[in-house]
């Protein structure tokens, strides 16, 4: 064996000793790297959520599941035109911006790096979609757009959309069927429909991988009574039945009896937001572990009748609750129940809110408490 002659001996010292260093360096990095990457520091498991919508009524109750699990990290975008500042947990990240910012929403992606975004924005009410389609198709489908463009550019690959009943119009079989041929009747379940289309094409595209959750009326509050819906103008019937109970209005409309249903009242399916939003956390988890696309109806698969609504409402408040009958409402449907089958066979999703009375009481206890909402 050679022996080295003393520079190459500095030469072979010197390299050694620097490559040391480098191994040293990188080995704990971390120490040097706590400026750079601050989000990353809390839990490297944990997956990030961006819950887009997440201060609205159903968003905040995803929110509120979502944060007694142990391994999601929540950020919350929402631009606080419908939604409510106080519904957002402590200790949960909030930024305020518009899904129709795109530089707003690189820069929310940049900081945050999420791995997963949940969608609940939207302009929700039937009758304003008529009057200002161009508004809705804006917020409801641009608004998609630019936040599946910035997904892309990102590399965030999953997705679940908050689509609606609305998709389906007048369904042909009742109870509506996960696999019926949407056929929407007004801009707004339109704006849902292209929403899921364009989906489709993205996974085809650039492999997006999405749920789309077809929700019938979200109803009821968080068991604790501290968030629950708070909509202005409110158009939704329990929340309406529960201000005659509160004295905020003299009594609630009946609009028509004459349907052919059991006691002549329309017949909805009411669902839980606390059972949609673990549908939420199912739909998540089926979707990272199978790879696969796919479409859910979530209601209860029972129908309550107006008139059976009220009668749960006058039970759990001990209020008489007038009840006024009016002229049918254009584009009413008699009945309009779901089957969730492939929620219930595919993601293994359960109801805890089985009864009328048990979500009408739920609903009581965050009205009650807040009689005048969130009072923001
Ligand atoms: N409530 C129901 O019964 C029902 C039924 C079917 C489907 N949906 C769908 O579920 C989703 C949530 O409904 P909800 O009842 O919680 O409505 P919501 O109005 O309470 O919540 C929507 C949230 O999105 C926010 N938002 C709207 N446009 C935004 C924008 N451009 N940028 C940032 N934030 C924006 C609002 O501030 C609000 O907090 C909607 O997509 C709705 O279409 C609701
Ligand atoms: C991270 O994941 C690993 C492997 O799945 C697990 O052993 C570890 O406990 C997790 N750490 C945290 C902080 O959750
Ligand atoms: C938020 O979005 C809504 C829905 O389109 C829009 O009407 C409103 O002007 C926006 N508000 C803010 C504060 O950005
Ligand atoms: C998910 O499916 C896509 C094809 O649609 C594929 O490119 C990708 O590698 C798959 N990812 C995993 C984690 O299996
Ligand atoms: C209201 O209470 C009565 C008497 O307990 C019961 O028979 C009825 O089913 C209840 N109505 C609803 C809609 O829950």
């Amino acid at each position: 064996m050679a022996v080295l002659s003393t520079p190459n001996k500095i030469i072979l010292f010197t390299a050694v000793v620097l490559v040391l260093l480098t191994l040293g360096f990188y080995m704990r990095r971390d120490i040097f790297m706590t400026v750079p990457f601050p989000v990353l520091q809390k839990n490297l498991n944990a997956t990030r959520i961006l819950v887009c919508g997440g201060a609205g009524y159903i968003g905040s109750h995803l929110v509120r599941e979502l944060s007694t699990q142990p391994d999601y990290e929540i950020i919350i975008v929402d631009n606080l035109s419908k939604g409510h500042k106080k519904s957002i947990p402590k200790g949960i990240k909030f930024e305020k911006a518009d899904i129709r910012d795109k530089l707003a929403l690189d820069r929310i992606f940049s900081k945050y790096k999420p791995d997963a975004v949940m969608h609940f924005c939207a302009s929700i009410s039937v009758g304003e979609s008529v009057a200002d389609p161009l508004g809705y198709y804006e917020n409801n489908v641009a608004g998609t757009i630019y936040l599946l463009q910035t997904m892309k550019r990102h590399n965030v690959k999953y997705f679940i959309f908050s689509s609606s009943a609305a998709i389906f119009g007048n369904a042909k079989e009742v109870p509506i069927p996960d696999d019926a041929q949407p056929n929407p009747i007004n801009p707004y379940g339109y704006t849902k429909f292209v929403v899921e289309n364009i989906l489709a094409s993205s996974e085809n595209a650039y492999g997006l991988k999405y749920i789309c959750l077809r929700y019938f009326n979200a109803c009821g509050a968080h068991e604790s009574g501290d968030i629950g819906e708070d909509h202005h103008p409110e158009t939704h019937l329990i929340p309406l039945v529960l201000q005659v109970a509160l004295g905020q209005r003299d009594s609630i409309s009946i609009f028509g009896d004459d349907y052919e249903t059991k006691d002549g009242t329309c017949v909805r399916d009411y669902i839980h937001v606390t059972d949609l939003a673990t549908a939420h956390i199912r739909a998540l988890e089926y979707l990272v572990k199978e790879n696969k696309s796919q479409s859910f109806n979530l209601g209860s698969g029972e129908g309550y009748s107006v008139k059976e609504v009220i009668n749960a409402a006058r039970n759990v408040t001990g209020h008489p609750i007038p009840d006024i009958v009016e002229a049918r409402r254009i584009g009413d449907p008699a009945v309009l129940i779901a089957k969730s089958t492939r929620a219930e066979k595919i993601l293994g999703w359960k109801r805890k809110y089985n009864t009328i009375e048990s979500i009408v009481a739920s609903a009581w206890k965050y009205h009650k408490t807040h009689i005048n909402g969130y009072n923001d």
